[in-house]
Parts: structure tokens; C-alpha cells; sequence
């Protein structure tokens, strides 16, 4: 199936004005998400912002104070989780340990009352999909974590949910194979063409797998959008903290622009506009030039690939972290005077008094 046919499959979910407390605490305050038919949303925010509530409200796993859930045009606010047709992945080791990969895979079917034939063809066709054919009679604990996770994607796709729900899928897993898997899951979505929510306190996770990434902050979005847009147009400084404004420098706010190591840095609306503030600033924003007069030493220079990264320490003692070309990082060795300062973009600067 191509995945402009597949997106067509997804049903549409709509979370409006979503409201949750636990005692005095506002899990959801007011969450009101749409998201399109076959459309990967990522849900990202600090621990505690209230992704795994929005997620379990729209499973049916938590009753929402107020608001409304509907998903493909109906309103399952009061309908109870078993007949939400939801596919759900967690943090990790969720599979039945007594039962094979296989087993766990068709365990969805035989509650829906599949016969058995129909179950071991969807339970083989789902174990293919997710690249384990070979490993269908496996146990989880002669499983490696990545593959675990993979039969739990394969159980919450083999029911043909309407919507997938991955709440943390990675999170324990290497960073390799948590990258491997993450674009496996972006493939297979695209495939399957499956509505899915995803959430994640990784940015860089968020940015790589979702059509749109949505930013919780305290229960509520500050900002919904495509990945590109986020990163390079975030509404607040709430927001470009989280998506990877690495360098904290300080500057001295003077309106709409902060001066920092010498330079006029443009910054975002909702900035400290006086006094001296803390100016999050990209690796990539940063200028740098060999500079026996500069104003920074070398700390390290190191290949990464695509590009590479240039570590400063200022006459002042700040930390600097700057993306140059790959073919550049040989201009930098450790104990080398530099000059660096902000150059370029308005956007990608936020204080913080
Ligand atoms: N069952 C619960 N009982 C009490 N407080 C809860 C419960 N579930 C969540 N909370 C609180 O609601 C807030 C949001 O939690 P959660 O949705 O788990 O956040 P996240 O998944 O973003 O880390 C937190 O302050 C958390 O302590
Ligand atoms: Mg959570």
C-alpha cells in the first residue's frame, strides 16, 4: 500500500478542551488537539506536562474531568476503552512473558474472536512487518529490548486500530537501536497509514518521526507544527528551549535584541526585553574564525559526519558550542584562539532574565 493510499485509511481524532486533575495538580488543562486521518503526531514536553494522561483519555484508560474525545467523527468520550479499537505501545517489557512472539501477537485476535487460521496469518503477517519472522517463537526474555519492543508494536497493529498510541517506546533502549527503531515505526506507520499519537520527552526523537509535533507545557500545547517550522519559528521560549537552543550565554537585553559576546542578537517575543538575561543561542547560529586576537579558546574540535562540532570557552568562561562543515574541523585544535559570536537568524535567540 503507498502511503498516500494508506492516509486515506486513518480516521481523524479530535481532543477538545481536555481537562484532568489529581488533586490540586492539572494533568490537562484545557488540551484541544486535531489530528488529521493518517497523520503521526508527537506529543513532547518535560516529564510531568501531562502526555501520558492526554494519551490514556484518549484510550479510554482515564476519564477526562471535561472536554470531549472523538475519534473518525464519533464522540467515544463515555465509551469504555475495549471498545475504543486503540493499539497501544509502552515504555517497555509489556509483552505476556509466558506467552511466544507469536502468541503475543495474536493475543489481540483471539479476544475479537478471530478464528485460528485468520490469526496466524495476520499474527505472521504483522511479525513481517516489523522484521521478526524469524524470531515468532521466542520468549521475551530471549529477546533483546529492541525486538520486544518490535512484537508490541506488531500485538498493537495486528488488531487494526484505528489509532496507534506509543507512549514512550524507546525510552529504554540504546541510543542505537532507539534510532533504528524510531524510523522503523515512521515506515511502518507510513505503510499501515494508521492515525498515530506519539509521545516522547526527545526532541530530536519528536522532530525525526512526526508529520506535526506538538509541545505541552503544564497540561496545555504552546505550540503545534510541522518539525521544520518548530525549530526554526518557535512561538515562545519555552518552546526553543526544548527543541535544542543548546548554548545558554549571557547577554544584556536592550528591547527586542540582546548584545552577547559583542553581537546585536535578535530574539523571539516573550524574551526578556532588560537588564542581563540568559540568551539561548543554536551551535549552528554561531560564526567562528581562527583569531589570534579573539575572544575564545579551542576546547575540542570533533567529526560528526554531516557536520561537525567546535567546543569554545570564552575570555569570560562561557561555553560555546559550534556546528562548522565536516571539512572545517580540521581548522580547530584544542588550545587554537577563535572568535565567535551569534550571526544570522532573528529567530533563534530567546533571554531568559
Ligand atoms: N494517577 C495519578 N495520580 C496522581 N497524579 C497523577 C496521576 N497521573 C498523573 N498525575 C500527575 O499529573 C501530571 C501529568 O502526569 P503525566 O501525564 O504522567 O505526565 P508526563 O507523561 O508528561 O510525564 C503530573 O503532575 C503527575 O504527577
Ligand atoms: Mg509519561
Amino acid at each position: 500500500m503507498t502511503s498516500a493510499a494508506a492516509a486515506r485509511t486513518g480516521v481523524a481524532v479530535e481532543l477538545t478542551d481536555l481537562r484532568r486533575s489529581y488533586g490540586g495538580v492539572a494533568a490537562l488543562d484545557g488540551l484541544t488537539l486535531h489530528i488529521e486521518p493518517g497523520e503521526f503526531i508527537a506529543l513532547l514536553g518535560p516529564s510531568g506536562c501531562g502526555k501520558t494522561t492526554a494519551l490514556r483519555c484518549l484510550a479510554g484508560l482515564e476519564d477526562p474531568d471535561s472536554g470531549t474525545i472523538e475519534v473518525g467523527g464519533r464522540d467515544v468520550t463515555a465509551i469504555p476503552t475495549n471498545r475504543r479499537d486503540m493499539g497501544m505501545v509502552f515504555q517497555a517489557y509489556s509483552l505476556f512473558p509466558h506467552m511466544t512472539a507469536r502468541q503475543n501477537v495474536e493475543f489481540g485476535l483471539e479476544l475479537r474472536k478471530q478464528d485460528k487460521a485468520a490469526r496466524r496469518e495476520r499474527a505472521a503477517a504483522m511479525l513481517d512487518l516489523v522484521g521478526l519472522s524469524a524470531h515468532a517463537d521466542k520468549f521475551a526474555h530471549q529477546m533483546s529490548g529492541g525486538q520486544q519492543q518490535r512484537v508490541a508494536l506488531a500485538r498493537a497493529l495486528a488488531i487494526e486500530p484505528q489509532v496507534l498510541l506509543l507512549d514512550e517506546p524507546l525510552s529504554a533502549l540504546d541510543a542505537k537501536v532507539r534510532t533504528q527503531l524510531r524510523d522503523e515505526i515512521r515506515r511502518i506507520q507510513l505503510d499501515v497509514g494508521t492515525t498515530t499519537l506519539f509521545v516522547t520527552h526527545d526532541q530530536e526523537e519528536a522532530l525525526a518521526v512526526a508529520d506535526r509535533v506538538g509541545v505541552m507545557r503544564a497540561g496545555n500545547l504552546e505550540q503545534i507544527a510541522a518539525p521544520e517550522e518548530l525549530y526554526t519559528k518557535p512561538a515562545n521560549a519555552f518552546v526553543a528551549d526544548f527543541v535544542g537552543l543548546t548554548n545558554r550565554l549571557t547577554g544584556t537585553a536592550n528591547g527586542a535584541h540582546a548584545s552577547v559576546l559583542g553581537a546585536p542578537v535578535a530574539l523571539l517575543p516573550g524574551s526578556a526585553t532588560s537588564g542581563s538575561v540568559e540568551v539561548l543561542v543554536r551551535p549552528e547560529a554561531i560564526d567562528i574564525a581562527p583569531d589570534p586576537a579573539g575572544n575564545a579558546t579551542v576546547v575540542s574540535a570533533s567529526f560528526l559526519g554531516a557536520h561537525a562540532k567546535v567546543i569554545a570557552t570564552t575570555d569570560d568562561g562561557q561555553r560555546v558550542a559550534v556546528q562548522v562543515d565536516s571539512d572545517a574541523v580540521t581548522s580547530y585544535r584544542p588550545g587554537d584562539r577563535v572568535r565567535v559570536r551569534p550571526q544570522g537568524d532573528p529567530a533563534l535567540a530567546v533571554a531568559k532574565s
